[in-house]
């Protein structure tokens, strides 16, 4: 099914996590014992089904009505129906009921920032969040669309978003498509003691 979900992803064209971003993903859900995630960005329910072997319970989010369909069928073939729950929502709308341990954020780029802020009160005391694509395929600003440019430099003053962030610390990683993590300051102090 895995390999399969890949493939469709690649074929259709749709956006899905790449192998060396869903590897850090995996690790670091490990690392932290992620039992509850918060996925922004289902598509075809690709990550959410990857993560489901190391957690609890996934809710993921989802605007668009044809990925909450291939989604919730894929889910079901898997027999994950009841670890995964995908709601078809604009992600911005959603009031999350309770605390998760991975807040994980891979929806429209543009958006980033709003979702730290809005999302990141629902993060448990030892939580993460990561961010992917953050490199954004490595293109050069100088050498695309204004659209693409201007989503660039929205990503570029996010990740000094997440730097200047006086609750967090972030570390960023080339992985994948670049990725952020991003931990409570005070959670990592009490880790020490
Ligand atoms: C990069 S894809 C997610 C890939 C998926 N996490 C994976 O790796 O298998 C981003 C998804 O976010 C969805 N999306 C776009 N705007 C959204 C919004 N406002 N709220 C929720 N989902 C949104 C898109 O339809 C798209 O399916």
């Amino acid at each position: 099914m895995n390999a399969y979900l890949k493939a469709f992803g690649q074929e259709k064209k749709i956006p899905i996590i790449s192998d060396e971003g869903l590897s850090f993903l995996l690790k670091e859900i490990k690392q932290h014992q992620v039992k509850s995630v918060l996925e922004i960005g289902t598509a075809i329910g690709y990550s959410a089904i990857m993560m489901s072997d190391y957690v609890d319970s996934i809710i993921t989010l989802e605007k668009d009505e044809t990925m909450v369909e291939l989604a919730n069928k894929h889910i079901l073939k898997s027999n994950l129906e009841s670890k995964i729950k995908v709601v078809h929502t604009d992600a911005i709308l959603y009031k999350p009921k309770g605390l998760f341990d991975l807040i994980f954020i891979d929806g429209p780029k543009a958006q980033y920032e709003k979702y730290f802020n809005y999302f990141s009160p629902y993060l448990s005391n030892k939580g993460i969040i990561i961010c992917d694509n953050l490199n954004f395929h490595h293109l050069d600003k100088n050498k695309v669309s204004k659209g693409t440019k201007r989503l660039i430099e929205k990503l570029e003053s996010f990740k000094l978003f997440l730097m200047n962030q006086e609750a967090f610390e972030t570390k960023f990683t080339d992985e994948g498509d670049g990725m952020s993590l991003t931990r409570r300051k005070d959670a990592i102090f009490n880790n020490h003691l």
